[in-house]
């Protein structure tokens, strides 16, 4: 489900400045050959990470590869804090803007240091802060951040195990991690052959009382990618798959059980098709 990394160099203009890959269900992008693109057409890479919080690629931690990183610690992501995130910068010299926007636009972040002896407005910026009974509430889940990583995981692979006959037999397809990537369990999707078969198993699934979700519109058909952005090349696949994929209840203590309804509701449509 990521970007094709073979197609960027053609989707570059004179107005690119970056390239922002997304990681999406926190499996990798690839990197290697991304960061050198971005170099070689001096371009920043800005990763979106929303979804790629303690997962990794070759090693090393999504959101720390490129320029900037972004987290989401949105309700629905692995460690949340209702509404938050966090900007990671490798160039300290983005720092201190970044900073100053986050604050208001002010630098009310050096009077806190004491290295200004009062604060006032300084460029455009907003209110990014985060308050302290979120980011406690956090705080609280980073500290068990690995407990949480594995329970996820430790649900993934049963859905996948349970779901694997299904794939085999090519009624539907499941997530593919490249074994360079670990992956964080955000979500776990199937792929069914096309729209109207996933409504069929949207219907049956509520109808067993199971709340599953289909996924976000193709950003280039969205209202506002239709006003200010551009597909590069044909849509081979984005609108496709987008149609195809459904994600089934995933989250921290998923009971054994609870698992096993979604996977019989699931097999029984299958069967019955
Ligand atoms: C891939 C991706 N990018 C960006 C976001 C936005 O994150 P936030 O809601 O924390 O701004 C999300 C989550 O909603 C996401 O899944």
């Amino acid at each position: 489900m990521n970007l094709d990394e073979n197609k960027i160099e053609a989707a570059i203009t004179k107005k690119t400045r970056a390239i922002v890959p997304v990681h999406y269900a926190g499996v990798g992008c690839e990197m290697d050959a991304i960061l050198d693109i971005a170099k070689r057409h001096n371009l920043l890479v800005i990763e979106d990470a929303a979804q790629g919080v303690n997962a990794y690629y070759k090693g090393k931690a999504l959101g720390a590869l490129g320029d900037m990183g972004c987290y989401s610690f949105h309700e629905t992501k692995n460690y949340s804090m209702g509404e938050g995130g966090a900007l990671l910068m490798r160039d300290a010299t983005y720092v201190d803007n970044a900073t100053i926007m986050r604050e208001k636009g002010t630098n009310r972040t050096l009077y806190k240091l004491g290295k200004v002896d009062k604060y006032t407005w300084i460029m455009p910026g907003s209110s990014y802060l985060p308050s302290e009974l979120n980011a406690a509430y956090l705080y609280g889940q980073l500290c068990e951040a690995d407990a949480i990583n594995e329970d996820r995981l430790h649900s993934w692979q049963r859905y996948y195990d349970e779901l694997r006959p299904l794939a085999e037999d090519k009624t539907i397809e499941l997530p593919v991690v490249p074994a360079h990537c670990k992956h964080n369990a955000h979500m776990f999707y199937i792929k069914c052959r096309d729209l109207e078969e996933r409504s069929a198993l949207i219907r049956h699934m509520l109808n067993d009382r199971i709340l599953p979700a289909s996924h976000y519109i193709p950003l280039h058909s969205a209202t506002a990618g239709l006003k200010y952005g551009v597909f590069a090349g044909e849509d081979e696949y984005t609108t496709k798959e987008s149609e195809r994929l459904l994600r089934l209840p995933m989250y921290y203590g998923l009971k054994e059980e609870d698992l096993q309804e979604v996977v019989k509701s699931v097999k029984t449509f299958y069967k019955a098709q």
